[in-house]
């Protein structure tokens, strides 16, 4: 690992770092010099991203977490203060899919599960990093969204609608801090081959995907203290 990564001593913060989209980012952010602290429930595969990161020379934190624990998000803030000082690099990845069921017929408690996991736990985190990213001299947050929250299709249920509610959320959000040095932006990443994508597609061949490593020079645009978009949604196809 080099010391001039385009992330050299940044602090990332990324939900949804156990597999997927969230492990590419954290180990590309890793790469160009950042310290990622890294967000899921699943401690193996939590531990796998830090092995990785380690070979590479790089460092991590790991906070296996599940974010529907409100409580445990609350709190997040004053250790990282304390370790810290500082947060600069915010990325809200973790979703969850739910189920592919026509509305009428959407379990209530699914239903809540997953406006707690895609909308209310990146809620709560925006409270808690907000005031961390403002300590930054260049605070950048990203929130991983979907296509599907602008152009809905039957079944897709609870997920569209919840993307869609972290799309106009992620807005409202950059109009806030539209006076700071903090940058918000949304990411529509497309067609990824991950296990929510084989989940929604289960007859589709992951090897005709993009990797999630192929998304990782724009999460990186967005992340990096020269980036000027605000407020805007990045699409990749
Ligand atoms: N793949 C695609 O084609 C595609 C397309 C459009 C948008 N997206 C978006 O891209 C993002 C990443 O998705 P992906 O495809 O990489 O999905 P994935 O492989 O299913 O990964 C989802 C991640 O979210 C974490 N997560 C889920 N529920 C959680 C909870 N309750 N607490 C903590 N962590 C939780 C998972 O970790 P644990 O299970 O270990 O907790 C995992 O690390 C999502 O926002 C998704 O909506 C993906």
């Amino acid at each position: 690992m080099s010391d001039t990564g385009r992330l050299q001593d940044r602090v990332a913060l990324i939900t949804g770092a156990s597999r997927g989209i969230g492990a590419a980012v954290a180990k590309r952010f890793a790469a160009e010099g950042a310290h990622v602290v890294l967000v899921a429930r699943t401690v193996g595969g939590l531990e796998e991203v830090d092995d990785h990161i380690k070979a590479l020379g790089g460092s991590a934190t790991l906070v296996p977490c599940d974010l529907t624990e409100f409580e445990r998000l609350d709190n997040l803030g004053p250790p990282l203060l304390e370790r810290f000082g500082r947060l600069d690099i915010f990325v809200g990845n973790a979703a969850v899919l739910g189920t592919m069921t026509p509305l009428a017929q959407y379990d209530a408690k699914a239903w809540h599960d997953v406006f707690d996991v895609n909308v209310h736990a990146n809620w709560r985190l925006m409270r808690v990093v907000e005031p961390l990213l403002r300590r930054s001299d260049a605070g950048r947050a990203i929130l991983v969204t979907s296509a599907v929250a602008r152009r809905p299709k039957a079944y897709w249920g609870a997920y569209a609608i919840t993307k869609s509610a972290l799309e106009t959320m992620a807005q409202v959000w950059a109009a806030e801090l539209a006076n700071t040095s903090v940058r918000v932006n949304l990411l529509s990443p497309g067609a990824t081959r991950t296990q929510m994508r084989s989940a929604a597609f289960p007859g589709e061949d992951p090897q005709t995907l993009k990797t999630p490593d192929a998304l990782t020079d724009t999460f990186l645009e967005l992340a990096s203290p020269d980036c000027t978009r605000h407020g805007e949604l990045v699409e990749l196809s």
